[in-house]
């Protein structure tokens, strides 16, 4: 099999050593010569090279060529895979996202309520831009994105670019069903699960078990109801267990955890910290054990410096660029345009759905039509997101009032007209000009 040269895109980030540990797992199915970290930030691309290159000989790959670049003519030429995890305005931006929004009393965060808004018009473009340099230097190559917040880059990316080679990923349904398989005493492996939703937007109806030959979807809403979730990370942990709280409200599904942030924003922003947001937990965390990792290996420290996350996100990444390589036809929850695959709900909505994934790509399975409560929550949802992606196209501020007006997680238009005024000025070397 012809070994692939895989590309990061965001190579400096903290989920890189996972997903390269995924990819030396995976060389049987997904043979590799080369990685090449691509990243405009030169210092946390030069840390992650060092980290990578320690990796790969400690692990004996030094058949794999580990290259790092800020040239996007020499990180896509002749590559096969494109990972992209680009994070445009790094955490600093992500806390503005976070803080600014709960300053209002509103839900504050990375990818949902207004902060997912002001994420989404900062990714529009870098992202619009990443995909024009792979269709120029690299048009065969397949571009697995999971830049958030994704539907809002799903979205844009469809208007530019109709046909790309993108698939649009997002880890948050395995990361739900690998803690309940977990937490009440099932292997993952045997599941197939149908979910629909937009992204961390959405609702599992079933979940088949290969094994105990039966959908299991009754005694998991049952064990929801009663049987508390343990995960280590104190948020995770919370929202885990939100996934709880919502089943025992509305108990005919198992909801995506993220939709506490629409439904329950009050308790949330009860419960956050509004001068320490999750990005600070991850600055002080992730992000300072990353830099610590790179700086042992510079100064030859011995011993066991390796120390970061390995888990569902790289193993899924690994796993869908396998299936198209291999043809495996392996299924997947994946954001796609939907035409059809949810019969009743507008075509051109972006949606994540079950699908097979192939050497042709993606084909989403048609779905059952949706009932109205579900279905009234997405349709507003879309229309919110898709009047933001009509602000980044059109440079329109009243378009970017009106999206963040029918947000979900705002109560009135005086407090969303406050809330984008502010982040016009946080955004302003990264947004779009917004014209009245
Ligand atoms: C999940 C979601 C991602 C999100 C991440 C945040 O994996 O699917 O979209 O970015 O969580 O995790 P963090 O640890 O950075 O808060
Ligand atoms: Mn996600």
């Amino acid at each position: 099999m012809k070994k692939q040269i895989i590309t990061v895109a965001g190579g400096g980030s903290t989920y890189t050593p996972g997903i390269i540990q995924a990819v030396l797992h995976g060389q049987n199915r997904l043979p590799v010569s080369e990685i090449r970290l691509y990243d405009i930030d030169a210092t946390r691309n030069e840390n992650m090279y060092l980290i990578i290159q320690y990796m790969l000989e400690q692990q004996g790959f030094s058949n794999i060529q580990v290259k790092q670049t800020a040239n996007p003519e020499e990180a896509f030429t002749n590559a096969d895979f494109i990972f992209s995890q680009i994070r445009v305005g790094g955490l600093t931006m992500r806390e503005k996202d976070e803080k600014i929004p709960l300053k209002y009393g509103l839900v504050g965060q990375e990818t949902c309520g207004l902060g997912g808004f002001a994420y989404g018009l900062r990714s529009i473009g870098p992202l619009l831009e990443l995909v024009g340099f792979v269709q120029k230097y690299a048009p065969e190559a397949w571009i697995l994105n999971y830049t958030n917040p994704e539907t809002i880059i799903s979205e844009a990316v469809r208007r530019q670019y109709p046909g790309i080679r993108m698939i649009n990923v997002c880890d948050m349904t395995i990361g739900i069903e690998d803690t309940l398989a977990k937490n009440y005493g099932y292997d993952r492996d045997n599941w197939i699960a149908t979910y629909y939703g937009l992204n961390h937007f959405g609702w599992y109806t079933k979940i088949y078990d290969k094994s105990l030959k039966r959908d299991i979807m009754p005694e998991l809403l049952e064990k929801l109801q009663t049987q508390e979730i343990k995960e280590e990370d104190p948020s995770w942990n919370r929202a885990f267990n939100m996934i709880r709280f919502m089943v025992q409200q509305f108990p005919d599904n198992i909801p995506n955890n993220y939709l506490e942030y629409y439904f329950y924003p009050d308790m949330y922003v009860n419960y956050a910290d509004p001068n320490y947001t999750r990005a600070n937990t991850i600055m002080d965390g992730r992000e300072r054990k990353t830099h610590e990792m790179a700086e042992k290996i510079r100064n030859k420290v011995e011993g066991d410096i390796l120390d970061f996350y390995f888990g569902v996100h790289g193993v899924y990444i690994v796993d869908i660029a396998a299936a198209l390589l291999n043809d495996e036809k392996k299924r997947f929850m994946l954001i796609v345009e939907n035409k059809g695959a949810i019969p009743n709900l507008r075509a051109d909505a972006v949606v994540e759905v079950p699908a097979y994934v192939g050497a042709t790509g993606v084909e989403a399975i048609r779905l059952s039509a949706i009932g109205d409560f579900h279905k009234g929550l997405m349709e507003a949802q879309v229309a919110a997101e898709k009047l933001l992606v009509d602000a980044y196209f059109e440079n329109s501020y009243q378009k970017a009032l009106q999206a963040f007006t029918l947000n979900q997680t705002v109560p009135n238009a005086t407090v969303a007209k406050q809330v984008l005024d502010e982040m016009i000025k946080a955004n302003e070397a990264y947004w779009p000009e917004l014209n009245k």
